[in-house]
């Protein structure tokens, strides 16, 4: 039987990735944060000195991608994750990483049986066959003050106000974008996490999961 893709979508710090690795761990499955992606291209950009890039030379930087820039602990600051969402509008790096997710997805690493992945465009564009799609949404000052918290503990001094301007104008540029916009898929569970723990999600997302998996047994 082919690999069981969970896809989860949404905008910025709804607690995609918090859900994903849990979802993972809890079924065994691989997981594939592919916004990491797009956070590699930007630092390999911003380290070359290409901060205003063009198409051609994101694409050229997502076409041959420094794995090892995947475990930088840079990845996470803002500034990447603004560039990130500025090139991910690239039709052309949107191309260049569409391969290797959708590989991912298909044949997930150390023949687990099923793949999480999480992003913005996976369960319309990379797995829209995926039998669980989960959209996970929340309110911008929810938002704003979990990035806030995740960015202290990481020994960064963040501003609150400038971090809720970056997640609107960051909303509007992912959403906006006419190649592969963050919008749920038609068939995805919509989760709002405003008001809701981390466990509550969890238990949620876990339940749809395992109903999914007897349909399909
Ligand atoms: O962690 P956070 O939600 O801040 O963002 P991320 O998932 O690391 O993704 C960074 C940026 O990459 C997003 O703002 C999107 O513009 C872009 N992205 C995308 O376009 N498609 C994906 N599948 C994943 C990320």
């Amino acid at each position: 039987m082919s690999a069981f893709v969970v896809a989860i979508d949404g905008p910025a710090a709804a607690g995609k990735g918090t859900l994903a690795r849990r979802l993972a761990e809890e079924f065994g499955f691989a997981y594939l944060d592919t916004g990491s992606l797009y956070r590699a291209v930007a630092l390999d950009l911003i380290r070359s000195g290409h901060r205003t890039p063009s198409e051609n030379e994101a694409a050229m930087a997502a076409l041959d991608l420094d794995q090892d820039l995947l475990f930088s602990p840079d990845l996470r600051r803002e500034e990447t994750g603004n560039l990130a969402s500025v090139v991910a509008a690239m039709p052309a790096v949107r191309a260049a990483l569409d391969h290797f997710q959708r590989r991912f997805a298909a044949n997930p690493p150390h023949g687990a049986p099923g793949a999480v992945l999480d992003g913005r465009d996976i369960g319309t564009v990379i797995c829209p066959d995926a039998p669980v799609k989960l959209f996970l949404t929340a309110s911008v000052e929810a938002r704003a003050r979990r990035r806030f918290l995740e960015l202290q503990t990481k020994g960064e001094v963040p501003d609150l106000g400038r971090i809720s301007t970056e997640i609107r104008e960051r909303d509007e540029r992912d959403a906006g974008r006419a190649t592969a916009p963050l919008k749920p898929a038609a068939d995805a569970h919509l989760l709002d996490t405003s008001n809701l723990a981390i466990e509550e999600v969890f238990a949620k997302a876990k339940a749809i999961i395992e109903t999914a998996r007897q349909t399909r047994a």
